[in-house]
Protein backbone atom coordinates (compact mmCIF):
# COMPACT_ATOMS: atom_id res chain seq x y z
CA UNK A 1 0.00 0.00 0.00
CA UNK A 2 1.09 3.56 -0.98
CA UNK A 3 0.54 6.21 1.11
CA UNK A 4 0.61 9.64 -0.13
CA UNK A 5 2.12 12.36 2.24
CA UNK A 6 1.62 16.31 2.09
CA UNK A 7 4.58 17.58 3.86
CA UNK A 8 4.57 20.91 5.44
CA UNK A 9 7.92 21.59 6.97
CA UNK A 10 7.08 25.87 7.56
CA UNK A 11 9.53 27.74 9.68
CA UNK A 12 12.70 27.20 12.18
CA UNK A 13 12.64 23.96 13.68
CA UNK A 14 9.73 22.58 11.73
CA UNK A 15 12.05 22.14 8.92
CA UNK A 16 14.67 19.97 10.55
CA UNK A 17 11.75 17.77 12.69
CA UNK A 18 9.68 17.78 9.75
CA UNK A 19 13.12 16.09 7.57
CA UNK A 20 13.49 13.82 10.29
CA UNK A 21 10.00 12.48 10.34
CA UNK A 22 10.35 11.51 6.88
CA UNK A 23 13.63 9.58 7.14
CA UNK A 24 12.08 7.79 10.25
CA UNK A 25 9.14 7.10 8.20
CA UNK A 26 10.72 5.54 5.23
CA UNK A 27 12.80 3.53 7.30
CA UNK A 28 9.69 2.12 9.14
CA UNK A 29 8.22 1.59 5.90
CA UNK A 30 11.78 -0.04 4.68
CA UNK A 31 11.66 -2.49 7.31
CA UNK A 32 8.14 -3.53 7.73
CA UNK A 33 7.62 -3.92 3.80
CA UNK A 34 3.69 -3.68 3.29
CA UNK A 35 3.50 -0.16 2.84
CA UNK A 36 5.38 2.95 1.61
CA UNK A 37 5.14 6.98 1.73
CA UNK A 38 5.46 9.19 -1.14
CA UNK A 39 6.02 12.54 0.50
CA UNK A 40 5.29 15.95 -1.87
CA UNK A 41 7.06 18.74 0.31
CA UNK A 42 5.22 22.03 -0.05
CA UNK A 43 7.38 24.88 0.75
CA UNK A 44 5.03 27.18 2.61
CA UNK A 45 6.55 29.42 5.13
CA UNK A 46 7.01 32.72 6.25
CA UNK A 47 9.86 33.31 4.14
CA UNK A 48 7.09 32.65 1.28
CA UNK A 49 4.80 34.80 2.70
CA UNK A 50 7.59 37.42 3.01
CA UNK A 51 8.36 36.89 -1.49
CA UNK A 52 4.41 36.45 -2.60
CA UNK A 53 2.59 38.13 0.48
CA UNK A 54 0.74 34.43 0.61
CA UNK A 55 1.89 31.13 2.66
CA UNK A 56 0.07 28.80 0.71
CA UNK A 57 -0.98 28.44 -3.46
CA UNK A 58 -3.92 29.61 -4.22
CA UNK A 59 -4.95 26.09 -4.93
CA UNK A 60 -3.81 24.65 -1.59
CA UNK A 61 -6.92 23.04 -0.87
CA UNK A 62 -7.05 20.89 -3.83
CA UNK A 63 -3.39 20.39 -3.52
CA UNK A 64 -3.60 18.75 0.00
CA UNK A 65 -7.05 17.00 -1.14
CA UNK A 66 -4.77 15.10 -3.51
CA UNK A 67 -2.82 12.98 -0.33
CA UNK A 68 -3.76 10.72 2.35
CA UNK A 69 -2.35 12.61 4.81
CA UNK A 70 -0.78 15.71 5.67
CA UNK A 71 2.33 16.37 7.90
CA UNK A 72 2.92 19.32 9.52
CA UNK A 73 6.22 20.48 10.78
CA UNK A 74 5.60 24.14 12.67
CA UNK A 75 4.85 28.07 11.29
CA UNK A 76 5.74 31.24 12.50
CA UNK A 77 8.78 33.32 12.61
CA UNK A 78 9.19 36.92 14.51
CA UNK A 79 9.25 39.53 11.72
CA UNK A 80 5.47 38.18 11.11
CA UNK A 81 2.65 38.54 13.40
CA UNK A 82 1.48 35.63 14.91
CA UNK A 83 -1.85 35.57 14.33
CA UNK A 84 -1.07 35.97 10.39
CA UNK A 85 0.88 33.19 10.12
CA UNK A 86 -1.66 30.86 12.02
CA UNK A 87 -4.44 32.46 9.82
CA UNK A 88 -2.62 31.74 6.86
CA UNK A 89 -2.36 28.40 7.34
CA UNK A 90 -2.25 26.24 10.14
CA UNK A 91 -6.22 27.38 10.65
CA UNK A 92 -7.50 27.38 7.31
CA UNK A 93 -6.39 23.97 6.98
CA UNK A 94 -8.04 22.46 10.37
CA UNK A 95 -11.08 23.90 9.31
CA UNK A 96 -11.38 23.57 5.88
CA UNK A 97 -9.91 20.37 5.68
CA UNK A 98 -12.96 19.50 8.29
CA UNK A 99 -10.13 18.11 10.98
CA UNK A 100 -12.63 19.07 14.23
CA UNK A 101 -10.81 17.17 16.49
CA UNK A 102 -7.66 17.26 17.62
CA UNK A 103 -6.00 14.43 20.05
CA UNK A 104 -3.25 15.02 22.27
CA UNK A 105 -1.73 12.07 24.02
CA UNK A 106 0.63 12.43 26.62
CA UNK A 107 2.52 10.49 28.94
CA UNK A 108 5.64 10.29 30.56
CA UNK A 109 8.32 8.68 27.92
CA UNK A 110 11.28 7.07 28.92
CA UNK A 111 14.15 9.04 29.78
CA UNK A 112 12.03 12.40 29.85
CA UNK A 113 12.36 14.34 33.81
CA UNK A 114 9.04 15.08 34.76
CA UNK A 115 8.96 18.34 36.88
CA UNK A 116 6.70 16.94 39.74
CA UNK A 117 7.88 14.71 42.69
CA UNK A 118 5.10 12.39 42.29
CA UNK A 119 5.65 11.80 38.64
CA UNK A 120 9.37 10.84 38.74
CA UNK A 121 8.35 8.28 41.28
CA UNK A 122 5.20 6.89 39.26
CA UNK A 123 5.53 8.21 35.91
CA UNK A 124 2.46 5.58 34.58
CA UNK A 125 0.19 8.48 36.94
CA UNK A 126 0.38 10.76 34.09
CA UNK A 127 -1.60 8.93 30.94
CA UNK A 128 -3.93 11.32 29.28
CA UNK A 129 -5.60 11.75 25.83
CA UNK A 130 -6.75 15.54 25.50
CA UNK A 131 -9.49 15.73 22.89
CA UNK A 132 -9.51 19.22 21.64
CA UNK A 133 -12.74 21.11 19.76
CA UNK A 134 -10.71 22.27 16.10
CA UNK A 135 -13.20 23.75 14.32
CA UNK A 136 -14.93 26.27 15.99
CA UNK A 137 -15.59 27.91 19.75
CA UNK A 138 -13.04 30.62 20.61
CA UNK A 139 -10.81 29.81 17.33
CA UNK A 140 -14.34 30.44 14.75
CA UNK A 141 -12.24 33.88 14.46
CA UNK A 142 -15.49 35.75 14.64
CA UNK A 143 -15.63 39.70 15.70
CA UNK A 144 -14.09 43.12 14.80
CA UNK A 145 -12.45 46.01 15.97
CA UNK A 146 -13.44 49.48 15.98
CA UNK A 147 -11.80 52.57 16.10
CA UNK A 148 -8.42 50.32 16.02
CA UNK A 149 -5.40 51.67 16.75
CA UNK A 150 -6.58 54.16 18.99
CA UNK A 151 -7.64 54.77 22.49
CA UNK A 152 -11.40 54.54 21.57
CA UNK A 153 -10.49 51.16 20.11
CA UNK A 154 -12.84 48.13 20.81
CA UNK A 155 -12.77 45.02 20.45
CA UNK A 156 -14.84 41.66 20.09
CA UNK A 157 -13.60 38.04 19.61
CA UNK A 158 -16.80 36.11 19.22
CA UNK A 159 -16.77 32.05 20.11
CA UNK A 160 -19.20 29.93 18.03
CA UNK A 161 -20.32 27.05 19.39
CA UNK A 162 -23.03 24.79 17.67
CA UNK A 163 -25.23 21.58 18.52
CA UNK A 164 -23.51 20.05 15.74
CA UNK A 165 -20.15 20.81 16.43
CA UNK A 166 -20.07 20.24 20.19
CA UNK A 167 -21.79 16.47 20.26
CA UNK A 168 -19.67 15.32 17.12
CA UNK A 169 -16.63 16.15 19.39
CA UNK A 170 -18.00 14.76 22.41
CA UNK A 171 -19.15 11.51 20.71
CA UNK A 172 -15.60 11.52 19.69
CA UNK A 173 -14.54 12.14 22.79
CA UNK A 174 -16.07 9.41 24.31
CA UNK A 175 -15.50 6.28 21.80
CA UNK A 176 -11.60 7.47 22.85
CA UNK A 177 -12.21 7.23 26.38
CA UNK A 178 -14.23 3.86 25.87
CA UNK A 179 -11.16 2.32 24.00
CA UNK A 180 -8.71 2.97 26.74
CA UNK A 181 -8.98 0.70 29.69
CA UNK A 182 -9.93 3.31 32.33
CA UNK A 183 -13.11 4.30 30.50
CA UNK A 184 -12.93 7.81 32.04
CA UNK A 185 -13.88 11.18 30.45
CA UNK A 186 -13.29 14.62 31.78
CA UNK A 187 -15.03 17.16 30.49
CA UNK A 188 -13.61 20.84 31.05
CA UNK A 189 -16.06 23.57 30.38
CA UNK A 190 -16.49 27.05 31.94
CA UNK A 191 -20.23 27.30 31.96
CA UNK A 192 -20.23 29.35 35.48
CA UNK A 193 -18.90 32.83 34.04
CA UNK A 194 -19.41 31.93 30.48
CA UNK A 195 -23.26 31.76 29.65
CA UNK A 196 -24.14 30.56 26.62
CA UNK A 197 -21.85 28.54 25.06
CA UNK A 198 -20.65 26.86 27.45
CA UNK A 199 -23.92 25.59 28.92
CA UNK A 200 -24.88 24.54 25.44
CA UNK A 201 -21.59 23.13 25.95
CA UNK A 202 -22.29 21.10 29.47
CA UNK A 203 -25.79 20.08 28.02
CA UNK A 204 -24.86 18.04 24.95
CA UNK A 205 -22.51 16.31 27.17
CA UNK A 206 -24.87 15.31 29.51
CA UNK A 207 -27.18 14.47 26.77
CA UNK A 208 -24.55 12.22 24.66
CA UNK A 209 -23.43 10.58 28.44
CA UNK A 210 -26.62 8.85 27.82
CA UNK A 211 -25.34 6.83 25.34
CA UNK A 212 -22.61 5.38 27.11
CA UNK A 213 -24.31 4.75 30.45
CA UNK A 214 -22.29 1.74 32.26
CA UNK A 215 -19.89 2.23 29.69
CA UNK A 216 -17.85 5.10 30.53
CA UNK A 217 -17.75 7.05 33.38
CA UNK A 218 -17.68 10.95 33.56
CA UNK A 219 -17.62 13.67 35.49
CA UNK A 220 -17.26 17.72 34.76
CA UNK A 221 -14.64 20.24 35.50
CA UNK A 222 -14.31 24.15 35.15
CA UNK A 223 -11.63 25.07 33.22
CA UNK A 224 -9.58 26.91 36.30
CA UNK A 225 -9.49 23.81 38.32
CA UNK A 226 -8.95 21.58 36.14
CA UNK A 227 -5.65 22.77 36.05
CA UNK A 228 -5.05 22.51 39.66
CA UNK A 229 -5.94 18.91 39.41
CA UNK A 230 -4.09 18.22 36.49
CA UNK A 231 -0.85 18.97 38.68
CA UNK A 232 -2.81 17.66 42.37
CA UNK A 233 -3.93 14.56 41.06
CA UNK A 234 -3.12 13.69 37.63
CA UNK A 235 -3.66 9.73 38.40
CA UNK A 236 -7.35 11.31 38.49
CA UNK A 237 -7.56 11.94 35.24
CA UNK A 238 -7.99 9.97 31.78
CA UNK A 239 -9.57 11.11 28.68
CA UNK A 240 -10.16 14.66 28.43
CA UNK A 241 -12.43 16.37 26.26
CA UNK A 242 -12.47 20.67 26.14
CA UNK A 243 -12.85 23.42 23.82
CA UNK A 244 -10.54 25.06 21.26
CA UNK A 245 -9.10 27.44 23.45
CA UNK A 246 -9.56 25.54 26.78
CA UNK A 247 -7.67 22.37 25.19
CA UNK A 248 -4.72 24.15 23.29
CA UNK A 249 -3.77 25.98 26.94
CA UNK A 250 -4.37 22.65 28.93
CA UNK A 251 -1.91 20.69 26.52
CA UNK A 252 0.62 22.93 26.75
CA UNK A 253 0.60 22.23 30.29
CA UNK A 254 0.30 18.65 29.73
CA UNK A 255 3.64 18.45 28.11
CA UNK A 256 5.16 20.57 30.49
CA UNK A 257 3.96 18.06 33.20
CA UNK A 258 5.42 15.00 31.06
CA UNK A 259 8.90 16.53 30.38
CA UNK A 260 9.43 18.92 27.61
CA UNK A 261 6.87 20.51 24.80
CA UNK A 262 9.61 19.27 22.66
CA UNK A 263 7.99 15.34 22.71
CA UNK A 264 4.32 15.78 22.18
CA UNK A 265 2.12 14.94 19.40
CA UNK A 266 -0.92 15.90 17.89
CA UNK A 267 -3.13 14.45 15.57
CA UNK A 268 -5.79 17.07 13.44
CA UNK A 269 -8.48 14.47 12.45
CA UNK A 270 -11.52 14.53 10.05
CA UNK A 271 -13.07 11.48 11.34
CA UNK A 272 -15.15 11.50 8.73
CA UNK A 273 -12.44 10.85 6.32
CA UNK A 274 -13.44 12.76 3.33
CA UNK A 275 -10.27 14.98 3.82
CA UNK A 276 -6.48 14.20 4.78
CA UNK A 277 -6.16 14.38 8.34
CA UNK A 278 -2.80 16.43 9.84
CA UNK A 279 -0.25 15.24 11.73
CA UNK A 280 2.59 17.47 13.63
CA UNK A 281 4.59 18.29 17.09
CA UNK A 282 2.54 20.58 18.93
CA UNK A 283 5.07 22.96 19.48
CA UNK A 284 6.03 25.77 17.18
CA UNK A 285 8.82 26.81 15.46
CA UNK A 286 11.42 27.76 18.14
CA UNK A 287 13.27 30.47 16.84
CA UNK A 288 16.08 30.62 19.77
CA UNK A 289 17.08 27.31 18.08
CA UNK A 290 16.47 27.42 15.07
CA UNK A 291 19.22 26.52 11.96
CA UNK A 292 21.54 24.58 15.22
CA UNK A 293 20.37 21.39 14.34
CA UNK A 294 19.68 20.59 17.79
CA UNK A 295 15.73 20.45 18.32
CA UNK A 296 13.87 17.11 19.73
CA UNK A 297 12.59 15.55 16.89
CA UNK A 298 10.96 12.80 19.26
CA UNK A 299 7.59 15.15 19.07
CA UNK A 300 7.72 15.03 15.32
CA UNK A 301 8.34 11.20 15.65
CA UNK A 302 5.51 10.18 18.20
CA UNK A 303 2.98 12.50 15.67
CA UNK A 304 4.27 10.37 12.75
CA UNK A 305 3.61 7.60 14.73
CA UNK A 306 0.20 8.40 15.07
CA UNK A 307 -0.12 9.18 11.72
CA UNK A 308 0.78 5.58 10.85
CA UNK A 309 -1.92 4.64 13.05
CA UNK A 310 -4.40 6.85 11.39
CA UNK A 311 -3.28 5.68 8.08
CA UNK A 312 -3.29 1.67 8.71
CA UNK A 313 -7.07 2.09 10.01
CA UNK A 314 -6.71 -0.68 12.32
CA UNK A 315 -4.04 -2.74 10.49
CA UNK A 316 -0.89 -0.69 11.39
CA UNK A 317 -1.07 -0.59 15.29
CA UNK A 318 1.02 -2.89 15.99
CA UNK A 319 3.95 -0.94 13.40
CA UNK A 320 3.00 2.02 15.44
CA UNK A 321 3.27 0.92 19.12
CA UNK A 322 6.34 -1.04 17.33
CA UNK A 323 7.88 2.34 16.25
CA UNK A 324 6.93 3.95 19.73
CA UNK A 325 9.26 1.32 21.79
CA UNK A 326 12.04 2.13 19.25
CA UNK A 327 11.82 5.99 19.88
CA UNK A 328 11.57 5.09 23.79
CA UNK A 329 14.31 3.41 23.34
CA UNK A 330 16.08 6.27 22.06
CA UNK A 331 14.59 8.84 24.96
CA UNK A 332 15.60 5.90 27.93
CA UNK A 333 19.42 6.40 26.36
CA UNK A 334 20.90 9.37 27.95
CA UNK A 335 23.38 9.82 25.23
CA UNK A 336 20.91 10.07 22.41
CA UNK A 337 18.52 13.06 24.12
CA UNK A 338 18.44 16.11 22.97
CA UNK A 339 19.41 18.93 25.04
CA UNK A 340 15.62 20.09 26.48
CA UNK A 341 15.66 16.61 28.03
CA UNK A 342 19.42 17.03 29.69
CA UNK A 343 21.53 15.54 26.86
CA UNK A 344 24.04 16.65 24.14
CA UNK A 345 22.41 14.67 21.22
CA UNK A 346 21.41 16.41 18.37
CA UNK A 347 18.59 16.21 15.71
CA UNK A 348 20.87 14.23 13.63
CA UNK A 349 22.26 11.38 16.19
CA UNK A 350 18.53 11.19 17.43
CA UNK A 351 16.94 10.74 13.72
CA UNK A 352 19.89 7.71 13.18
CA UNK A 353 19.47 6.01 17.06
CA UNK A 354 15.67 5.80 15.99
CA UNK A 355 16.29 4.22 12.50
CA UNK A 356 18.79 1.75 14.58
CA UNK A 357 15.79 0.78 16.85
CA UNK A 358 13.71 0.61 14.01
CA UNK A 359 15.60 -1.90 11.83
CA UNK A 360 16.31 -4.09 15.00
CA UNK A 361 12.17 -4.44 15.01
P1 LIG B 1 7.89 27.20 20.64
O1 LIG B 1 7.21 25.89 20.88
O2 LIG B 1 8.37 27.44 19.26
O3 LIG B 1 9.12 27.34 21.64
C1 LIG B 1 8.96 27.43 23.06
C2 LIG B 1 10.27 27.02 23.76
O4 LIG B 1 10.41 25.61 23.69
C3 LIG B 1 11.51 27.60 23.12
O5 LIG B 1 12.45 27.89 24.10
C4 LIG B 1 12.01 26.48 22.23
O6 LIG B 1 13.39 26.50 22.01
C5 LIG B 1 11.59 25.25 23.01
N1 LIG B 1 11.26 24.14 22.10
C6 LIG B 1 10.13 24.00 21.36
N2 LIG B 1 10.18 22.89 20.62
C7 LIG B 1 11.37 22.31 20.88
C8 LIG B 1 12.00 21.14 20.41
N3 LIG B 1 11.42 20.32 19.50
N4 LIG B 1 13.23 20.83 20.88
C9 LIG B 1 13.82 21.62 21.80
N5 LIG B 1 13.27 22.75 22.29
C10 LIG B 1 12.05 23.10 21.83
O7 LIG B 1 6.85 28.33 21.06
P2 LIG B 1 6.98 29.93 20.92
O8 LIG B 1 8.37 30.35 21.16
O9 LIG B 1 5.89 30.47 21.73
O10 LIG B 1 6.59 30.25 19.42
C11 LIG B 1 7.53 30.43 18.36
C12 LIG B 1 6.76 30.58 17.07
O11 LIG B 1 6.09 29.34 16.75
C13 LIG B 1 5.69 31.66 17.10
O12 LIG B 1 5.69 32.31 15.86
C14 LIG B 1 4.40 30.87 17.30
O13 LIG B 1 3.27 31.50 16.79
C15 LIG B 1 4.70 29.62 16.53
N6 LIG B 1 3.92 28.44 16.96
C16 LIG B 1 3.45 27.64 15.98
C17 LIG B 1 2.76 26.50 16.28
C18 LIG B 1 2.33 25.62 15.17
O14 LIG B 1 2.82 25.73 14.07
N7 LIG B 1 1.42 24.71 15.38
C19 LIG B 1 2.49 26.11 17.66
C20 LIG B 1 3.09 27.01 18.65
C21 LIG B 1 3.76 28.15 18.28
MG1 LIG C 1 -0.83 25.78 21.52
Amino acid sequence: RLYRVAAIPGDGIGVDVTEAAIQVLNKLAEVNGTFAFEFTTFDWSSKKYCERGQYMQEDWNAQLKKHDAIYFGAVGWPDIPDHISLWQMILPIRQQMNQYVNVRPTRILRGTEAPLAQLREKPGDLDWIIVRENSEGEYAGQGGTTHGHTKHAMATEVAIFSYVGIERIMRFAFETAKARPKKQLTMVTKSNAQRHGMVLWDQVFYEVAKDYEGVVTHDKMLVDAMTVRMVNRPESLDTIVATNLHADILSDLAAALAGSIGIAPSSNLDPTRSCPSMFEPIHGSAPDIAGKGIANPVGAFWSAAEMVRWLGRGELDETADDFMRAIENVTGDPQTRTRDMGGRADTKGVTEAVCREIEKM
